[in-house]
């Protein structure tokens, strides 16, 4: 009976081997996370005493919508409504919105590869017709707006791009994003903008997409630059008032409202993020400064420098790779080692790419996790 189901839903590689799921005491050097070291509740000073533990707000906190809003800008024509900002569990979860809400079985949309997983593999859960757009190391990554122009048709539905991107680091520019806004209203189709690593752009972020049409959805997280993941709290919006009431009703389906106490928390945490976030940026560019030093000694692995982000996706070098035995590299690393990083499969991508997450662990793990793979694949050489 069991295989006669069609299993709609696969559990991803990233989510199975992901740290919290081996354990994280179980890994010395964790250099698999894509977001700034995690908070300690008693490090934020909140004040929760008074919280009601009341179904809330369906499309989120008012006060936190307010101030997301006001983020978007002053001038009216492009501020983002309060009203058409919707609280998810995670960015992770308003990507699944927009997925399930535009795309049936059979829809065209393009998406970029390698992704963060869940960007690909919820529209092929849908069976959606992916056209794939795949970067390349040797084009430095970069996310080619004429490969987008070219790759749509009268069929496409949805263009999905992430800003910065991961695993790669690679940004587009305000001028190329204003291009692929142009290029999608003009020839009929929605684009989703992944923003969720946004306040980690080198240089100050960028716009939020949909502030730029209404065909545009942007979504964005408190897990990666703020350092809180486990509060599952991330947010999308559109100026577009009739696909945000679809989203909006997706999300009254699978949950009705969403938590009071992480509501509450991620907007208290919001209303004082300018006394946390400026030494958050200082700890991730001196930690990129310490992965940018060990890259520049590295005679084993290459890679395309980030410019936003908090991960990097170098790989083996041609010369290593052939004398290399990489499922050994990766058993040495981890079990001899205790270190992990992200093996590119994670990422449908060949194993001698890794992403490598500098922003998570402390100067002093991020150095020895280092070294650690400097060794391992020493360790690894067999020809
Ligand atoms: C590009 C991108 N989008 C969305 C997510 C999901 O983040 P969240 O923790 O907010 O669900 C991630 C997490 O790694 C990500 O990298």
């Amino acid at each position: 009976m069991e295989e006669l189901i069609h299993m709609k839903y696969l559990r991803m590689p990233i989510e199975i081997e992901s740290p919290e799921q081996l354990g994280y005491d179980n890994i010395e050097c964790n250099l698999t996370e894509s977001s700034y070291a995690d908070f300690k509740f008693k490090d934020l000073g909140l004040k929760l005493d008074d919280l009601v533990i009341a179904y809330i707000d369906h499309r989120g906190h008012p006060g936190l919508r307010k101030l997301l809003s006001e983020d978007t800008g002053s001038d009216p024509k492009r501020q983002i409504h309060p009203d058409h900002i919707l609280l998810t569990s995670g960015a992770a979860q308003a990507l699944f919105i927009i997925s399930t809400t535009l795309l049936e079985k059979g829809d065209e949309m393009i998406v970029i590869r390698p992704n963060y997983a869940t960007n690909i593999e919820t529209p092929r859960a849908i069976e959606a017709d992916l056209k794939i757009i795949d970067l390349t190391f040797e084009s430095g990554w970069k996310i080619d707006t004429k490969a987008i122009e070219a790759a749509i048709t009268p069929e496409t539905k949805l263009v999905s791009i992430t800003v910065p991107h991961n695993p790669t680091g690679a940004m587009m520019t305000a001028d190329e994003i204003t291009a692929v806004v142009e290029m999608t209203r003009r020839r009929g189709c929605y684009l989703l903008v992944d923003e969720t690593y946004r306040e980690m752009t080198f240089g100050g972020p960028l716009p939020y997409a949909a502030t730029l049409a209404p065909h545009v959805i942007s979504v964005a997280s408190f897990s990666k630059t703020f350092g809180l993941p486990g509060l599952r709290m991330g947010w999308l919006m559109t100026k577009n008032t009739a696909l945000f009431e679809s989203f909006f009703a997706a999300k009254e389906q699978i949950q009705i409202c969403g938590s009071a106490l992480d509501e509450e928390i991620a907007f208290q945490f919001y209303q004082k993020r300018g006394e946390f976030v400026p030494q958050i940026l200082t700890n991730l560019k001196r930690r990129f400064e310490i992965l940018k030093q060990w890259m520049g000694s590295q005679k084993y692995l290459e890679w395309v420098e980030p410019k936003g982000g908090c991960v990097a996706f170098p790989r083996i070098n041609n010369a290593t790779l052939a004398r290399i035995d990489l499922e050994k590299f990766y058993r040495i690393l981890n079990a001899e080692f205790s270190t992990h990083v992200g093996p590119g499969h994670w990422f449908e991508q060949h194993k001698r790419y890794m992403r490598i997450g500098y922003g998570w662990p402390d100067d002093e793990t991020l150095k020895k996790g280092l070294e650690r793979i400097t060794l391992a694949i020493a360790k690894s050489l067999v020809r």
